[in-house]
């Protein structure tokens, strides 16, 4: 196939590729001609225990199928030695799949700190971790492809996860950044959003949706978005079961307030203009870039405090 995507010399790294999603990265990575980095600890859902079983059962069955692949055993929260094993393989590193989960799932009031901070280390710290030791060489060769793992309960919110939530929306700010720091030097940074059946997911997603959301079907879209071809930085991608699509903030038609004369408005013209904070009878207006946000603030600013004054001087202020 004359336009097959294929990755020929590049090197990627997955972490947590032992199992579920990662698993499927790496062998639709490893089948398109690259040298892959198979990263798993190994351990429980929970975050408990390590082995090298997993890792190396991907390797092998990479190796099986004619790919190049190694395995690393390292936790994300040890990202120096994990991206160290990629250069020591293979030279370089070019892809990198934050993927390495666990889930530590209790209502609020409930979580312990060390329910908070394994998730948050693995999730996290996991994905700054390993990210910032490949940030350097990506800089250097000016080419370099990132992937963050987010999560509907990130964006979303999820009863149980206040844990997960919080660090699975703090990948998207950090991929948000990261699109914006590697632009000039051809970085691209995207999160996904992904729903498959996976040991995470078994007994939280109903038995008839595991059947038909199968890990293998996302792996297409992180493929195709750490392709050199693919422009996409700065995105977030919400992708199950063989379905795509991309997901934004917008913003409500909102509204400038001053009291007399341009001063600070009351509590109580908050409450009577509350509607029009919260007006989408407009068309939703997309919210994604702070510069733009800022220049446009400013006019708005400007335009309602000269109203206001004008107002105060012709006696019609409210
Ligand atoms: P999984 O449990 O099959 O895979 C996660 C892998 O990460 C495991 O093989 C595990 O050994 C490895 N891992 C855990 N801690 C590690 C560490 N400290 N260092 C290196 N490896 C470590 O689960 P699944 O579902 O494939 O999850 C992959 C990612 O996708 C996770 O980040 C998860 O939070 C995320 N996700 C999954 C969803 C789903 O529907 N399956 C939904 C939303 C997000």
């Amino acid at each position: 196939m004359a336009d097959e995507l294929r990755f020929d010399g590049r090197v990627v790294l997955v972490t947590g590729a032992g199992g579920g999603l990662g698993r499927e990265y790496a062998l639709a990575f490893a089948s398109k001609g690259a040298s892959v980095v198979v990263n798993d600890l190994g351990g429980d859902a929970k975050g408990g225990g390590k082995n090298s079983a997993a890792a190396d059962k991907v390797v092998e069955e990479i190796r099986s199928q004619g790919g190049r692949a190694v395995a690393d055993y390292h936790s994300v929260e040890d990202g120096e030695k994990v991206v160290q094993t990629a250069l020591d393989a293979f030279g370089r590193i070019d892809i990198l799949i934050n993927n390495a989960g666990i889930l530590r799932d209790r209502s609020f009031g409930r979580i312990s700190d060390l329910d908070w901070d394994l998730v948050h280390r693995v999730h996290l710290r996991g994905a700054f971790k390993v990210t910032r030791a490949a940030w350097p060489h990506m800089r250097k060769q000016k080419y370099g492809k990132i992937i963050m793992t987010s999560s509907t309960s990130g964006v979303l919110g999820n009863f149980g996860q206040a844990n997960y939530s919080a660090a699975k929306l703090g990948l998207v700010g950090l991929s948000n950044t990261l699109s914006i720091e590697g632009s000039k030097y051809n970085i691209h940074c995207n999160s996904i959003v992904p729903l498959a059946s996976s040991r995470l997911t078994q007994g939280i997603i109903p038995p008839d949706v595991m059947d038909v959301v199968k890990p293998e079907y996302v792996a297409p879209y992180v493929v195709y978005l750490c392709h050199e071809s693919c422009p996409e930085t700065g995105g977030v991608f919400q992708l199950a079961g063989g379905w795509a699509a991309e997901l934004r903030w917008h913003q409500a038609a909102g509204v400038v307030l001053f009291g007399k004369g341009g001063q600070v408005p009351t509590p109580e013209m908050v409450r009577d203009n509350w509607d029009k904070v919260t007006d989408w009878s407009g068309p939703a207006k997309e919210f994604s870039n702070s510069g733009n946000f800022m220049a446009e603030l400013l006019g708005k600013l400007q335009e309602a405090k000269e109203a206001s004054v004008l107002a105060e001087s012709k006696g019609t202020s409210s």
